[in-house]
């Protein structure tokens, strides 16, 4: 089996690549990925010298070279996880993410479509699985959660493309029969996650005794997965998902911003006996709320546990722990 990963230098694609290498000894992994600051190769160190493992410098936006790659490699699937993922950078700068999200995914789906045409095999056997997000669902107010059957109503740029993705995947289906499947997940945390995301940024600011940024007034819900359980559900979506379905992920697990910045400082306080300032928490500081903020994200993740007996198993405040001390020793 050949599989052939998208984005598999950025944070969930290294970890999913580790845990894929680790527990399918008979596939080769194919890691395209075009490296942009978001990635960081030194992750898979570790797999470097596999010969079950190979890496190409790719940019999923120039379709010649996506062509080239998957006639040379020849795949038997693709989980694609490359994008551009930050919200703040999509609402400073879309371009990159129409560009990476909406057509690198288009160029990944024709050029498989065509591949896998010509193929021995029928379209349908081979699996283009789509990693999104939950952000496509828009916002939710005080209750209620995203299921399957929530309509998409991205707001911000990100999630717009995300979204448009997901439907160019679900369009392939539809049209031309390719056996594809789409996870959205909420948000992961663990190790190798850029500098500019939230819990990394908690971190490294109280270890400088720099202000630690809240936007608004940390009022934002958002649903917390350990990225080792996402990969976990990428595994058993991937093989065991039905074509042409989603699947929600997300960890029961809803934190108000402010709320997780908390806990983390006090985990920090617990794990270096406070700054120079004393408690952490003294270095909290609201800033101005992103534009278009969506208040609550929050999965009903039922069907991919009983159809697929997903679970999501990890302690949360022991994970959280474990990545707090990976960031410590990152960033010390
Ligand atoms: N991080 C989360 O909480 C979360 C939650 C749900 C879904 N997702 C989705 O999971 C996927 C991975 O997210 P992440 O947090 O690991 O992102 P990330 O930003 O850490 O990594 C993205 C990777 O994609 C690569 N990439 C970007 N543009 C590329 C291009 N044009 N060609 C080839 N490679 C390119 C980058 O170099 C990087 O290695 C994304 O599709 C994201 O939408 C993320």
């Amino acid at each position: 089996m050949k599989v052939m990963i998208t984005g598999g230098a950025g944070f969930i694609g290294s970890n999913f690549i580790l845990y894929l290498h680790q527990n399918y000894k008979e596939y080769h992994i194919l890691n395209v990925d075009k490296l942009t600051y978001a990635s960081d190769l030194k992750f898979l160190a570790s797999i470097e010298g596999s010969d079950r493992y190979s890496f190409s410098k790719t940019d999923i936006t120039d379709r010649a070279a996506v062509r080239n790659l998957i006639r040379d490699f020849q795949p038997d699937a693709v989980i694609h996880l490359a994008a551009e993922s930050h919200v703040d950078n999509s609402i400073s700068g879309p371009e990159p993410f129409v560009m990476t999200n909406v057509v690198g995914t288009f160029n990944l789906l024709e050029e498989c479509r065509q591949f896998w045409s010509e193929g021995r095999r029928k379209l349908s056997d081979y699996r283009f699985h789509h990693v999104s997000t939950d952000e496509v669902y828009g916002s939710l107010g005080e209750s209620g959660l995203f299921t399957e059957e929530t309509a998409y109503a991205p707001n911000s740029p990100y999630s717009a493309t995300k979204a448009s993705s997901d439907f160019m995947v679900r369009s392939y289906h539809h049209t031309y029969g390719m056996n594809v499947v789409t996870t959205n997940c909420s948000n992961n945390f663990g190790p190798h996650q850029h500098d500019e995301k939230l819990i990394p940024t908690i971190v490294r600011a109280a270890l400088s005794g720099a202000p630690i940024p809240v936007y608004g007034k940390g009022e934002n819900v958002r649903d917390w997965l350990y990225v080792g359980d996402h990969c976990t559900a990428l595994d058993l979506a991937f093989h065991a998902g039905r074509s042409g379905e989603t699947y929600n992920v997300g960890g029961r697990n809803e934190w108000k911003n402010i709320d997780l910045v908390k806990a983390i400082c006090n985990l920090m306080n617990d794990l270096k006996g406070g700054g120079p300032q004393g408690d952490y928490k003294n270095l909290i500081s609201f800033v101005s709320d992103r534009p278009g903020h969506d208040l609550r994200y929050a999965i009903d993740a039922t069907k991919i546990e009983n159809e697929l007996g997903w679970q999501n198993t990890k302690d949360f405040t022991k994970c959280l722990t474990s990545t707090i001390e990976w960031y410590l020793a990152r960033y010390s």
